[in-house]
């Protein structure tokens, strides 16, 4: 038996082709002939494009084509409405894609933008979530498919007869992806044939959707995803990008090359919904919990129903006797919401995890022990014991390493100048799902071994982690193992989301391997190529339904300038149990980003959207505020050592969301511990802290 590669803290396969420059992202290929791409979003709300005036567009130098709905190429409606681009002459948002240029040059293609002119008829237009909004409806399930409500016991009655309760309703504003690498593609059709590089986080789904839109057979269609700068669930399907690279190149029958700019990403590649969050809870005198009620409200568009999980987070959490969660949904005119890390379970657990903190004040209870005291080894919603549930640990492990014990509870308690110093806790879930995957194994000659699997690595260190995986699963060191992913050559593979792709992936590997293994039974290097495959969805899709989730605790630590309400982070700190870690190296960077975006979310971000033209005001990163290193001074990420033999073969919970939950209500909860001041909307900006009570 060789020494496990798995637990070892490698440095990333491709860290040096990062840093050097030479690992190609989508649109860094060379390609001979090459055009580029530039969309023209819709200026209005909602209308009918009446007229596209493409003369002085066609008129400017480099200029080939512009593409729109007269004369784009047909596609397919298939699943995803927001997808079904230059089709129709309608704009549904201001932001959707109407037109898009292709020049020689990506200058060229730029200016030919600004010189297409286009005529709509706009109507009344219904852009902004409110609790009362008469278009509020009750969705059939939510995502991905969950019921819309629960209920168990009489909420009602119980919340009334406590003799401690909370009744408090949290705002989240909407939410934008900002991956480094923006959605890019670059596009050449060849004899019927689509390639593209593109920028996804799943290089099989994409393959499908375009299968689907262009009407090709699968294997028509290829989609390489080698590096990927980043996504957050925004590239987990097939978007704009993509889509209208393919219709510009075989508009123009040359390759177009075709990137977002940084103000595109800010709505139509989707956004976290902003939400409305009613929370009521009730305990007895000890702080257990006897009634608990989510109401969560949140938006969608008017061409595709995506309703965000809200809620879906306090169902399993703590458990209570009577308990009721309910989802409401509207349809604006505005683009489709979509995923960003942790949909659903991040504002959720704000919400939640604040209301969990307000009900300790109001029992006189420790944040951390009334966690500890509302724990339960049974899932509250499916009524079946959890495979694993170390939330405790997690809290104890945490508040023993932050130093939490002999905290003053009383807000304002320490001030040091004119900094007021609080320190806040939250809890942190999500749950962990495995997807049917397939992956090959094979033996050279040589005595080395060639694993295929397409995985996508979108920065998180997915390449070296299946690597690991591989070498132990084949009992050899990994120098021995080539590792192949991100193309959708490759073994089909779920996407790299839900944090899911390290549990999938590495099963198909694991029973790819053994396979292999089972071939080469009399050991030895084989006089020629041996390969095995594995399929995973039988085993998968059978697998026992019984609730599995990590969990983790997060502590904060801020400091609040009395005059000025400016806050910051004298540090965090997270402790998770999330299974088995493939990567240490890779897994902290992967819980403090998740941590530093809870950080962001608590503190800056926050898409303004001006009812007048239906649009965010602030669509760049000068004015949509995200963290930076001057917010914290310390982030620290820790992990219990947790085995959960039933989860997957690799033992594997996932970590790329579980850092971001909770994470904002920490640091509220530490904001009013330090104030007094409780900020039940995002962001916790300067202006909400003075305005309330003048800290002084
Ligand atoms: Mo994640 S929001 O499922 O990529």
């Amino acid at each position: 038996m060789s020494t496990e590669a798995v637990g070892h803290p490698y440095p990333r396969l491709e860290g040096r082709e990062k840093v050097t420059g030479t690992a190609r992202y989508a649109v860094e290929y060379p390609v001979d002939g090459v055009t580029y791409g530039w969309a023209v979003p819709s200026a209005v709300v909602r209308g009918r494009i009446t007229r596209v005036d493409t003369t002085q567009a066609l008129a400017s130098p480099g200029v080939l084509a512009v593409l729109h709905h007269g004369n784009a190429p047909r596609i397919a409606p298939g699943q995803q409405p927001e997808l079904w681009l230059l089709q129709e002459p309608v704009a549904h948002y201001r932001g959707q894609y109407v037109a898009v240029v292709v020049a020689t040059s990506l200058e060229a293609a730029r200016e030919g933008a600004r010189l297409v002119h286009i005529d709509y008829d706009t109507g009344p237009h219904s852009t902004v979530l409110t609790d009362d909004h008469p278009g509020l409806y009750k969705p059939d399930h939510v995502n991905p498919s969950y019921p819309t409500d629960t209920a168990e016991g009489d909420f009602d009655a119980g919340y009334a007869a406590a003799p401690v309760r909370v009744d408090a309703t949290y705002r989240t504003p909407a939410y934008h992806n900002n991956p480094m690498e923006p959605h890019a593609t670059t596009a050449q059709w060849r004899d019927g044939r689509l390639l593209v590089h593109d920028s996804n986080q799943g290089a099989s789904s994409v393959q499908a959707t375009l299968a689907e839109l262009f009407e090709l057979p699968p294997e028509s269609v290829r989609v390489v995803a080698r590096h990927v700068g980043g996504g957050f669930g925004s590239k987990g399907y097939a978007k704009a990008a993509v889509v209208l690279a393919a219709l510009a190149a075989r508009h123009v029958d040359r390759p177009v090359k075709l990137a977002l700019t940084r103000q595109q990403l800010f709505g139509p590649i989707g956004y976290r919904t902003p939400t409305i969050q009613r929370v009521r809870l009730a305990a007895d005198t000890d702080g257990r919990l006897t009634a608990i009620c989510h109401d969560a409200i949140s938006q969608t568009s008017t061409i595709h129903e995506f309703t965000e999980q809200t809620a879906v987070y306090t169902r399993s959490m703590y458990a209570a006797p009577h308990r009721r969660t309910t989802h409401r949904v509207v349809r604006l005119d505005v683009p489709t919401p979509f995923w960003m890390r942790a949909p659903g379970e991040c504002p959720g657990a704000y919400a939640l995890e604040s209301a969990m903190d307000e009900l300790a004040v109001a029992a006189g209870i420790d944040p951390v022990e009334l966690r500890i005291r509302n724990d339960t080894d049974v899932d509250p919603d499916q009524g079946q014991p959890f495979t694993s549930r170390n939330l405790v640990a997690c809290l104890r492990e945490g508040a023993q390493r932050f130093g939490w014990a002999g905290r003053d509870p009383s807000p304002r308690a320490r001030r040091e100048g004119r900094w007021l110093i609080g320190t806040g806790v939250a809890g942190s879930s999500y749950p962990a799902r495995a997807r049917p995957c397939s992956a090959t194994a094979t033996a050279r000659p040589d005595g080395s071994f060639l694993v295929r699997v397409n995985a996508t690595d979108i920065g998180t260190g997915a390449r070296t982690a299946m690597w690991q995986v591989a070498a132990d699963a084949l009992g050899v060191p990994p120098e021995r193992v080539e590792i192949h992913i991100g193309d959708s050559a490759l073994p089909s593979a779920p996407v790299a989301g839900g944090s899911m792709g390290t549990a999938s992936w590495s099963w198909a590997v694991m029973r790819a391997a053994q396979a292999l293994r089972e071939k080469l039974r009399d050991g030895g290097p084989p006089t020629e190529e041996v390969t095995a495959e594995a399929d995973t969805a039988e085993e998968v899709g059978g697998q026992p339904t019984r609730p599995r989730y990590a969990y983790g605790a997060q502590f904060v630590e801020v400091r609040v300038d009395a005059d000025t309400g400016e806050v910051r982070l004298n540090r965090m700190l997270g402790v998770f149990a999330a299974g088995r870690v493939v990567n240490p190296t890779t897994a902290r960077s992967q819980l403090i980003g998740g941590m530093t975006m809870g950080l962001s979310m608590a503190l800056h971000e926050e898409g303004l959207l001006d009812e007048r033209y239906g649009d965010w005001v602030n669509h760049d990163l000068a004015t949509y505020h995200i963290t930076g290193c001057a917010d914290v001074e310390s982030i620290e990420a820790y992990w219990l050592d947790e085995r959960d033999d039933e989860l997957n073969p690799a033992g594997v919970k996932g970590i790329g969301e579980i850092g971001i939950v909770g994470a904002a209500a920490a640091v509220a909860n530490a904001v009013h511990h330090a104030t007094g001041v409780r900020i039940r909307e995002l962001p916790i900006r300067l202006d909400k802290l003075v305005g309330v009570s003048g800290l002084a």
